[in-house]
Formats: structure tokens, C-alpha cells, sequence
């Protein structure tokens, strides 16, 4: 697992983007994992204006979504179908029929969740899976307890994280719905490359666990330590828990260029 404290989220978020930038300029046709939150919304604006200045193109991409809410209207706004359209797919050059997600709305859950994980493996498996990452330590939404092995399937969200994305639906928990589908921490897992960014004092716990601590179902991002190609991208606040700081910062600074993130 690789390391990077950034100055800023921004300059974070900068990295993220040019590690996309570089896959689709060796593989247009790349498979993106795609990830709504805040997190992430720094490598969005930073691809968006890439893609505006004809640097990095989305045409023959595809893209799959990490997780969705179970039951909102279709036409609901943090829907994560509408969120990652207005975040980062409508502002590039995505096919939107390139990019899927868990449907929400499916009248059998369990059998939209194994037609989601066929389709995913149909494309060739996730080249690159962007993840931010909740303050209880879960990734996609997979909350703690989460089966370390686990594959597309629905969840119910804790308190903690209805209250932390409470701020999207007017600040009132009870608008929040109990129940997503998320990909799996097994599905994840099953992506090539994995890039992880966090910013804040909120997440420093959560990112000293998932870079530090025990692998635990207890902090779901902890699996992981298992991957062979993990990048986390950090700013100051969220590094302000690490142990390790003044390695991850020199071997950073040390690495060849050619290796690239
Ligand atoms: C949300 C999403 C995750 C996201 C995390 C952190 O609930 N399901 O994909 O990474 O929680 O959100 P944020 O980036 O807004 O802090």
C-alpha cells in the first residue's frame, strides 16, 4: 500500500486524476470503478477540466458505480445513479451508457446483485476502482461487519454513516434510507488497481486503521492490506493520525518517476 500526503485535498485529488489519465492514455477502453462522495470530488473537477483542454478522453471508457440507495425515486437527486452523472459523467465525455450502477429499485435484489457482478466481470474486471472512504472505515457500503470476502449484496447502513451523508437530504437522518446495495469488499478487491483518497481530521482514524491497523471487519477498509496495488491519497489532516508518517513521506519523495502511482 502506497502512501502520499499531499499538501491539500486538491493537490490529492490532482494526483488521483493523472493516475486516470495516464490508464486511458495506454488503455482507452478502461474500466473505471466509480465512487460518489465527497471525496473523490477533486479528482472529478480535475478530469473534467482535462477533458475540457482535449487531454484525456472518456469515449471508450466504462464505468461501473460502487453502491446505490435502496428505494429512492429515480428522479431523486442523491440517488447515486444522478449523483455521479452530475459529479463527474456529465462533464466529460462518458457514454452514459457506459456506466452502470446498482439499481436500487430492483424488484429481486439478490438476483440484480449477481447480474452486477456478471456484468462487471463481462467487461474484463475493474482497471482502476476510485474509493474514498467513511469515517467507520467502510468502502463502497460496506459498513463494519462487513464479510471480507463479501460480493455484491444489499446492506443496512449504520447510524453513524445516515447521520455523516444526512447532510445530503436537508440534514433530516429520517430522509436517509436504511438500505443500499454496495459492491462487496470481494468485488472490490477484484480490481487492478485501487486508489483511495481521504481528506480531513474526520477520516484520520479510519486512515490509520486502513493503512496500520489489524485487518478487522471491525474497519472494513482494512482488507485492503491484502491488495497488491493500493494507492492512498492524503491530505495533512487525514495523514494527522499515522504512525509511519516520515517513511510514507520519504519513500514518496525517493520513488523513480517511471514507476509512476
Ligand atoms: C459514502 C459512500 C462512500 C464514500 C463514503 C465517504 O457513504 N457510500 O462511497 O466513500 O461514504 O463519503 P465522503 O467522501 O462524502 O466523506
Amino acid at each position: 500500500m502506497e502512501i502520499v500526503i499531499c499538501p491539500t485535498a486538491s493537490e490529492a485529488g490532482k494526483l488521483g486524476a493523472a493516475a486516470i489519465a495516464a490508464l486511458l492514455q495506454r488503455q482507452p477502453e478502461a474500466v473505471l470503478g466509480l465512487a460518489t462522495g465527497s471525496s473523490p470530488l477533486h479528482i472529478y473537477d480535475e478530469l473534467a477540466a482535462r477533458c475540457q483542454a482535449g487531454e484525456v478522453s472518456f469515449a471508450q471508457a466504462k464505468g461501473f458505480s460502487l453502491d446505490e440507495y435502496v428505494g429512492l425515486p429515480s428522479d431523486h437527486p442523491e440517488t447515486y445513479h444522478n449523483v455521479i452523472r452530475r459529479d463527474f459523467v456529465h462533464r466529460v465525455d462518458f457514454d452514459d451508457s457506459g456506466v452502470h450502477g446498482p439499481d436500487g429499485l430492483a424488484a429481486d435484489i439478490p438476483a440484480f446483485c449477481a447480474s452486477y457482478e456478471e456484468a462487471i466481470a463481462a467487461t474484463g474486471g475493474v482497471d482502476l476502482q476510485i474509493l474514498g472512504i467513511g469515517t467507520d472505515g467502510h468502502i463502497g457500503f460496506n459498513e463494519p461487519g462487513s464479510s471480507l470476502a463479501s460480493r455484491t449484496r444489499i446492506k443496512t447502513l449504520t447510524k453513524q454513516t445516515r447521520i455523516d451523508n444526512a447532510r445530503f437530504f436537508g440534514g433530516d437522518i429520517d430522509q436517509v434510507p436504511t438500505h443500499c446495495i454496495t459492491q462487496g469488499l470481494g468485488t472490490i478487491m477484484a480490481a487492478r488497481h485501487v486508489v483511495l483518497v481521504a481528506s480531513g481530521t474526520a477520516k484520520a482514524e479510519a486512515v490509520h486503521q486502513l493503512a496500520e491497523g489489524p485487518v478487522s471487519a471491525l474497519w472494513p477498509a482494512t482488507i485492503l492490506q491484502h491488495h497488491p496495488h493500493v494507492t492512498v491519497l492524503l491530505d495533512e489532516a487525514a495523514a494527522g493520525r499515522l504512525q509511519l508518517t516520515g517513511y510514507y513521506r520519504e519513500t514518496y519523495a525517493s520513488k523513480p518517476a517511471w514507476q509512476g502511482l
